[in-house]
């Protein structure tokens, strides 16, 4: 379980460990998963930072030593922007965006010749390259399971356009073409792979983006509410449990109505 010390990686982790699971818990801080992760029955945290593949395959090599196999992957971890100084340039722009639609002006925010080459890269390796090391990893051990859940989390960003930073929506439509490519591969293995492509889900990361992003993605949806992360939890464990056996390669949204897929 990667993202595991916050928002819906952490309420993934509860509701795993609350269906019996053993559950390895990764991020990038050490204090903030033990932190996190007290008292949640069988979770320990593993600090490995996810665009690091060798990070991610050491904490995959104690599980083999441990269990020889692992029934369940859930890659949560994942950021918006590269930085915080990045965050506050796009809350900047979101602000001027919305401020302009409520006065019924017109606004065209230019985010595409401010994105540098790192910051680009910077997103993509966590997002994306990130969930494939961790799925690379966990493959022999779900195949030694006889099988096996993988949910991965992209984001209704990556199935709409909306105008931002390119390297998000980019990194979450690259992730639904992942799951769906590795449920093809998989599926023969017993191994079923999903995606989760949330909106307006109460977190830091949506904390993070403030007020006027959350209006906007309100004013997106039919349902008009933010969601609790453990309404999320509770969607991956169905994924991953017997209940959701007929269900690979798919897309489930979370998100008020943003999008119907
Ligand atoms: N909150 C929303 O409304 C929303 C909407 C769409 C998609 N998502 C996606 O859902 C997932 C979970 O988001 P959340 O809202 O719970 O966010 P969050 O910020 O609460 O949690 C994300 C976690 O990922 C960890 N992380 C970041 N970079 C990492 C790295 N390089 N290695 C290991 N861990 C790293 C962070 O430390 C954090 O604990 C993310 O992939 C996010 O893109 C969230």
């Amino acid at each position: 379980m990667t993202g595991a010390a916050s928002g819906m990686g952490l309420e993934t982790v509860k509701a795993l460990s609350g269906a019996g699971a053993t559950v390895y818990g990764m991020d990038l801080r050490q204090e903030a998963l033990d932190s996190a992760l007290a008292g949640v029955d069988r979770a320990e945290g593993h600090a490995a930072d996810v665009s690091d593949s060798s990070a991610v395959n050491a904490v995959f090599e104690t599980v083999k030593t441990r269990h020889g196999k692992l029934d369940i992957l859930v890659n949560a971890a994942g950021v918006s922007t590269p930085n915080r100084e990045k965050q506050a340039w796009v809350d900047g722009i979101n602000h001027d965006m919305i401020t302009a639609a409520q006065a019924g002006q017109s606004y065209n925010p230019e985010f595409m010749e401010e994105i540098t080459d790192e910051d680009f890269n910077r997103v993509m390796a966590i997002n994306l390259n990130g969930t494939f090391y961790t799925m690379r990893a966990a493959v022999p051990l779900l195949k030694a399971a006889g099988g096996g859940s993988i949910t991965n989390f992209s984001s209704v960003a990556g199935l709409l356009g909306i105008p931002m930073p390119s390297y998000y929506p980019a990194s979450k439509a690259a992730v639904v073409g992942l799951t769906k490519s590795a449920a093809a591969e998989l599926g023969p293995f017993g191994i079923r792979v999903n995606a989760i492509a949330p909106a307006g889900i109460n977190t830091p990361m949506l904390n993070a983006s403030g007020e006027d992003h959350v209006a906007f993605l309100l004013a997106m949806q039919p349902l008009k509410r933010v969601a609790d992360p453990a309404e999320v939890g509770q969607t991956v464990l169905f994924l991953a449990s017997d209940a959701a056996k007929h269900y690979t390669g798919q897309t489930l949204s979370p998100s008020g109505g943003a999008l119907m897929a």
